[in-house]
């Protein structure tokens, strides 16, 4: 009896989602249904970013056609050009309607199509968008095509793509923590994304995939930050199709496929090692140990109108808060540094002056800003930002 009661408060307690009070906006932003609000745009938005998938899978796979591969951005051009759908394209509407393949990602977003006149419809709305970021945002230079860029993205539909290369500045950022012998042992991972439909460059010859749960448990364990046996991750995400691929992640085979992306020596020796030590790494395949994937759970949350009752020692957001414009990013930070316990840490990617703003503010101060190069064959970059919760 003793010991069941040891073993139980050992045990890292299940965290619960509430919705957040109006009363604990961020006094400068509040404001009474605004929440709701945000509800109502997050579903739609998310509606929209399924269908996105869909429109880009339907352009790019040869899972249900012979067709050739159309690029998305093309598309949209010609679409825009001759104000109709291009042939080649209406062809290959036709053929994923009428198609009857048995790949998983196909019968998923097939069974979200109703008639042909609805994704002819949804074609034309992803493309207007694809049209306005890869071609409209031309017309403008260096900050001012940045900043025309980051507005499209704080109101288009919600895409859960994710690569491998954003667990690379996971593992530097977490690298750079300035106490690395304080353990780690509960973390919450915001949006870990499920790699779907990219907009660009689909791959099929892997099963979707979502990485950066057990790339951050590796990270977290090869940097002496966590112990296999005392960590937990909650992953938290508005979407129910990346959180069922997580939760069923545990009885599954456990494989992860890892695809080689080229870049610098830092990143081949980063890549030749990830799955070592939370994992077996046999080739390109990540076989994550069980006791590992049983401790990483995925909840449905909605990061700017929802609370969790738990608190962590670190919480990872990449590639998710550009999505947000600067007064939700006060509702995001608002309740990040809520979930944190005092000097826990947060990592995120975006550099924009608002955050640094609402960071401060809400006492999740940056410790830590920089750039780091992804890719010196293309000058690829991304941002890597800490911040710690004052005491
Ligand atoms: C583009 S993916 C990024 C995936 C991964 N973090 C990466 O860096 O590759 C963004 C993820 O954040 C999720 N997301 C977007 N808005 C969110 C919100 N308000 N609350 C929780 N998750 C959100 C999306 O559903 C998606 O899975």
């Amino acid at each position: 009896m003793m010991l069941a009661a040891l073993l139980l408060s050992a045990l890292p307690a299940t965290a619960q989602v509430r919705p957040m009070r109006t009363d604990e906006i961020p006094e400068p932003i509040r404001r009474e249904g605004w929440l709701s609000e945000i509800n109502a745009a997050t579903a739609q938005r998310l509606r929209d970013g399924e269908w996105d998938h869909v429109i880009f899978y339907a352009l790019q796979s040869q899972r249900f056609t012979t067709l050739a591969p159309i690029e998305p951005a093309r598309s949209a051009k010609a679409f825009h050009d001759s104000s109709a759908i291009p042939p080649d394209a209406a062809k290959r509407l036709e053929a994923f309607f009428d198609a009857k393949p048995q790949a998983e990602r196909y019968q998923r977003m097939r069974r979200m199509v109703q008639s042909l006149a609805q994704l002819r419809t949804e074609y034309q709305r992803a493309m207007s968008f694809l049209y306005e970021k890869e071609w409209a945002s031309r017309a403008r230079q260096g900050a001012s095509r940045r900043d025309f860029i980051a507005t499209l993205y704080q109101t288009r539909g919600h895409s859960t793509d994710t690569e491998l290369r954003a667990t690379y500045g996971v593992h530097i950022g977490l690298s750079l923590l300035p106490t690395p012998e304080k353990k780690i042992r509960r973390v919450l991972l915001i949006g870990p994304g499920l790699d779907w439909a990219p907009r660009t460059a689909l791959k099929e010859d892997t099963p979707p995939q979502s990485y950066q749960p057990y790339a951050l448990a590796d990270s977290l364990i090869r940097l002496g930050l966590a112990t296999p046996d005392s960590l937990t991750i909650d992953c938290i995400d508005i979407n129910p199709r990346v959180i069922e691929h997580i939760n069923a992640f545990a009885a599954s085979p456990r494989r992860l496929s890892l695809l080689y992306a080229h870049g610098d020596a830092d990143w081949n020796s980063y890549f030749d090692k990830l799955g070592d030590t939370a994992g077996r790494r046999e080739g390109a395949i990540y076989t994550v140990h069980k006791a590992i994937a049983e401790n990483i759970r995925a909840l449905r949350m909605n990061l700017l109108t929802e609370r969790l009752t738990e608190t962590y020692d670190l919480a990872i957001a990449t590639n998710v808060l550009l999505y947000f414009n600067d007064n939700e990013l006060g509702l995001a930070f608002a309740n990040i540094a809520l979930a944190l316990k005092p000097g826990g840490y947060l990592f995120h990617n975006d550099l924009r002056p608002a955050i640094e703003q609402w960071a401060q503010s809400l006492q999740l101060p940056a410790i830590h800003a920089r750039t780091v190069r992804l890719d010196p064959s293309r000058e690829l970059y991304d941002g890597v930002v800490l911040h710690q919760r004052s005491e």
